[in-house]
């Protein structure tokens, strides 16, 4: 039995009967930022003899509703795979999600694209994640996207686990609206450990809440800085169409590409980037 949640968050797509999710209106920005790092990227794929990976461990269904303006746009595992399609398409598009019906969705209409060699996981991203890494080509150009809807969803051990691959791109998204809400409730429950392992080391628990959260994403950056990733510096701050702070768009990577990577790729929307 489909859940009140559920019934908010998906539909059947009329065109073609498959699951659609209803998201809010900052998707297409998104998925804007994905496709265009896949088309920046289209040199490097070439040089690694299209020996590349594109890997999604909370793909969604493959395509959504707009909420309030009702367009539909595809998921982002969609867009990664149809935007390499015709430049050196990815050798392999690895996806997975908690949710059995989305991992479905998404894998039959990568299919109906005719995008081959899609490998599709159920499960968390962390056991996806263990599941991948030893099956990736050693010497092959990866990329990962991560998408959670919580903070709760994106255990540092995911990262941890990606990072042993020589190389992989790392394009992720922190929600700050959850980071904001919740960030006090799980520093007491201990749900924040998972994130942010040793965040009572330089975090001030005493400060306040928009300082808190500063100080949880300014240790989480120094995570993964610490396991040789270079995170860009012009971090992009999505916002809601009521101006909100929405999430935090990191692109982390092990070679000084990065920072150019991300000039590019940010110059969608240059009026947005706030770091
Ligand atoms: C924001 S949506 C993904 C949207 C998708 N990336 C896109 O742009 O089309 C987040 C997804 O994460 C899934 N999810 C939730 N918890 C998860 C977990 N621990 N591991 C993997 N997937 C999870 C949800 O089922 C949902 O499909």
């Amino acid at each position: 039995m489909p859940t009140q949640k559920d019934q908010d968050r998906y539909e059947v797509d009329p065109h073609d009967g498959l699951r659609r999710a209803i998201v809010g209106g900052w998707a297409p920005e998104k998925h804007l930022r994905l496709r265009k790092y896949v088309d920046i990227t289209r040199a490097v794929r070439g040089k690694f003899g299209r020996n590349a990976t594109y890997i999604d461990l909370y793909c969604g269904p493959g395509r959504a509703r707009l909420r309030e303006a009702g367009d539909i746009v595809d998921g982002s595992a969609i867009v990664a795979a149809t935007e390499a399609a015709s430049k050196n398409p990815y050798r392999e598009i690895i996806i997975g999600d908690l949710d059995p019906l989305n991992v479905e969705a998404c894998q039959e209409r990568l299919n109906r694209l005719g995008i081959a060699n899609v490998r599709a996981f159920t499960g968390t991203a962390l056991e996806v994640a263990g599941k991948v890494l030893p099956t990736l080509n050693p010497t092959g150009f990866n990329l990962a996207f991560l998408d959670p809807f919580n903070i709760e969803a994106l255990p540092f051990g995911v990262i941890e686990t990606l990072a042993q691959a020589k190389h992989m791109d790392l394009l992720i998204h922190v929600s700050i609206m959850d980071l904001q809400r919740n960030v006090r409730s799980m520093m007491m429950s201990g749900k924040l450990d998972a994130f942010a392992p040793g965040w009572e080391k330089t975090v001030n628990r005493g400060a306040t809440n928009s300082t808190l959260v500063m100080q949880v994403f300014e240790h989480w950056r120094n995570l993964l800085a610490s396991m040789g990733y270079l995170i860009s510096d012009n971090i992009e701050r999505v916002r809601g169409n009521r101006n909100q702070p929405l999430y935090w768009l990191v692109l982390a990577a092990k070679h000084d590409l990065a920072d150019k990577l991300w000039g590019e790729v940010s110059q969608v929307e240059p009026q947005r980037r706030l770091f």
